[in-house]
């Protein structure tokens, strides 16, 4: 064998250089120090946090904390194993409980991480015989879950129904089991899934229905319980996958169901067998959060008042958007240099947001992706557009200038 092991990096690194050059690099930017759940010192630089999916602003709740800070001097800093060995503490099991009756399920199991409930749910729960039917869009997370099972895959176009439904006509006689795998808010553009049309489809065809909220829980829905509460459809998804690390503030993962044998899944889901369960105190924050999130919807207004003003912001100033208002919120940009330029502007102008480039995104589009929290303050919200406002008057006295040179 010639050359070396990481030969094959080089392609890589040379796209990498050629893009970044000597630019401060959004792959692996260090956060100095977290002020607030909105606020960050970076690079030396007070820092609005407008790209963290903190959505309820939770990590620096004083409950949440409280609940946290208790548990180490309870519980100690890790369980050092795995759920089926010496890492099953109560309050993994209560929490596991409490899940499954947010969601009014009869069955919860609760994952180390929310990439980790994907692998360890899809790569048991379907087996050889079975088609899994796959929004295109999905998270890499639910491709890698299947990648490790043994189902066949089939993609169907992002949100249209009506290529789900060709698909699954194709396979009429076909006798192994059919799952359709979905999100609730997408993480990319923060676009929504036709739950109502695909729960149609799937009655219509049979087989289960699988939803990822890992965006939408404590985001949507009267209580909270996501999209599928939004458009009465909670009843009709057979598995709800999501995350603590989002609206709950912590982390970790859970797949609910009303399918009790959803428990057969911990003898044989690798995922969920060779890890160490995630830490006491990290769960009795969840447990805490997740106790706040289900309380009341003033938190969810919060945030859908603060997203709604960011978006019509964007809007007004002429960017092109993902999708219609939802707590991510994604500017279109041209290219990957621009979308480079761009973020690395906003972060000299102290604003941190997400760069998503290719193959990451959707149809090979550069993004800069906005997350909303309900800790956003009004002026937080009106100095992420007032940024947005000075890179677009930069961006038309250089087109300007260009215009008057020709
Ligand atoms: C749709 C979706 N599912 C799962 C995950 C993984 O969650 P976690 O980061 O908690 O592991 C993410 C993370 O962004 C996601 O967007």
């Amino acid at each position: 064998m010639s050359g070396d092991l990481f030969d094959k990096f080089g392609p890589l690194l040379t796209a990498f250089e050629g893009l970044v050059g000597n630019r401060t690099s959004p792959f692996g930017l260090r956060v100095d120090r977290v002020l607030s759940p909105t606020e960050a010192v970076i690079g030396g630089r007070d820092t609005i946090l407008a790209g963290t999916f903190n959505y309820l602003g939770l990590t620096y709740d004083p409950e949440c904390v409280r609940a946290a800070q208790e548990s180490v001097a309870r519980d100690g800093t890790g369980t050092t194993g795995s759920r089926i060995a010496n890492g099953n503490y109560a309050i993994h099991s209560e929490v596991e409980a409490a899940m499954a009756r947010f969601l009014g399920r009869r069955a919860a199991m609760l994952f180390t991480t929310g990439y980790q409930a994907n692998l360890g749910i899809l790569s048991t729960l379907v087996g050889p015989e079975d088609h899994v039917l796959l929004d295109a869009d999905c998270h890499a997370s639910i491709y890698d879950g299947l990648k490790m099972g043994t189902a066949t895959v089939i993609r169907f176009r992002h949100n249209d129904v009506t290529d789900l439904d060709r698909r699954l006509e194709r396979l009429a006689g076909d006798r192994g089991h059919k799952l359709i795998v979905v999100e609730g808010i997408y993480s990319m553009l923060g676009d929504r899934a036709p739950l109502k049309e695909l729960v149609q489809v799937k009655r219509e065809y049979g087989g289960y229905l699988l939803v990822d909220e890992a965006h939408s829980l404590g985001v949507l829905g009267e209580r909270g319980r996501g999209l599928v509460e939004e458009l009465g459809v909670l009843a009709d998804a057979d598995f709800i996958v999501g995350t603590f690390s989002k609206s709950l503030g912590g982390a970790g993962g859970f797949c609910v169901s009303d399918l009790p044998e959803l428990d057969l899944v911990r003898y044989s889901s690798r995922p969920y067998i060779f890890t160490a369960s995630p830490s006491p105190a990290t769960i009795a924050s969840t447990r805490q959060a997740l106790r706040i999130l289900s309380a009341g919807r003033e938190l969810r207004a919060r945030l859908r008042e603060n997203f709604e003003r960011l978006h019509a912001g964007l809007t007004a100033l002429g960017y092109t958007l993902g999708a219609s208002p939802s707590p991510v919120i994604a500017v279109v940009l041209g290219d990957r240099g621009e979308a480079l330029q761009f973020w690395s502007r906003l972060l000299q102008r102290g604003v941190y947001v997400n760069l998503m480039l290719p193959p990451a995104t959707p149809n090979g589009v550069s993004l800069i992706r906005c997350s909303v929290s309900a800790a956003h303050t009004l002026e937080q919200i009106d100095a992420v557009c007032a940024a947005f406002a000075d890179l677009r008057a930069a961006a038309g006295s250089v087109a300007a200038k260009r215009g008057a040179a020709t």
